[in-house]
């Protein structure tokens, strides 16, 4: 579970202080698949950044499964994001030079597991399961938009997270791409019960969560 608790995010720069979150209480079970929306420039990726850890707030807490995140150590924190935590952004941020099935081993080979053959297979499985077993020695600029978006949503359950946050996964897709990368998590949240939240500005596929959280100015409504 996640929960917010009087979560505030406040940017400070030479324009001015920016109050962009404003006491966000919020709770998410496990297993839930929620779409985050709102305008442009109201705040999903930063929330989404903060649920995450990519981030801290300015003020209030973040707890995951009862623990308040910001008050571990940086180490615990990184290693509390790297086991729990996949993120999927709208640009997919693979690496360029590598294969499919080297970037989706990455985060293994970044948590230092040292047995590269089984990392290999995992990896191979995933992309797989994604219906991507051709595409496994292709390099990112070789791969469509939704193959590439695939790619990265399998690097993204490369550690076995429990929660996936995803920032306009499909905004870079066209929309029967965009409809399918959508399918395909609502079927691993399904089938893994892995939790999803999805930031997005399409209203067809935030109808199809179960639960839609709307951001206006800094707030829930
Ligand atoms: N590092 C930063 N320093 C100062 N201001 C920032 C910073 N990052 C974001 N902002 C501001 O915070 C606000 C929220 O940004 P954010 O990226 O979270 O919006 P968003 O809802 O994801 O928008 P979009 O739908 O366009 O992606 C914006 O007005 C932005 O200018
Ligand atoms: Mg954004």
């Amino acid at each position: 579970m996640i929960e917010t608790k009087g979560l505030q995010k406040t940017f400070r720069h030479p324009a001015g202080e920016l109050n962009v979150l404003k006491d966000i209480d919020l709770t998410i079970k496990n297993g839930e698949m929620v779409a985050l929306v709102g305008a442009s420039g109201v705040g999903k990726s930063t929330l989404l950044h903060i649920l995450g850890t990519l981030d801290r707030p300015t003020g209030g807490q973040v707890l995951h499964d009862g623990t308040d995140v910001f008050r571990l150590s940086e180490k615990a924190i990184t290693e509390f994001r790297n086991r729990r935590v996949g993120f999927v952004f709208q640009f997919h941020h693979l690496l360029p030079e590598f294969t499919a099935l080297e970037n989706v081993m990455m985060p293994g080979l970044l948590a230092g597991k040292a047995d590269r053959e089984e990392l290999k297979d995992r990896a191979r499985g995933l992309l797989q399961e994604l219906g991507l077993k051709g595409r496994l020695h292709h390099r990112p600029g070789e791969l469509s938009g939704g193959e590439q978006q695939r790619v990265a949503v399998a690097r993204a359950l490369f550690l076995n997270p429990d929660v996936v946050l995803a920032d306009e996964p499909t905004g870079n897709l066209d929309t029967r791409t965009g409809q399918e990368l959508f399918d395909l998590l609502s079927r691993l949240n399904a089938q893994k019960g892995i939790t999803f939240v999805i930031a997005t500005h399409d209203k067809d596929l935030s109808g199809r969560c179960k639960r839609v959280i709307s951001l206006v100015d800094g707030k829930i409504v």
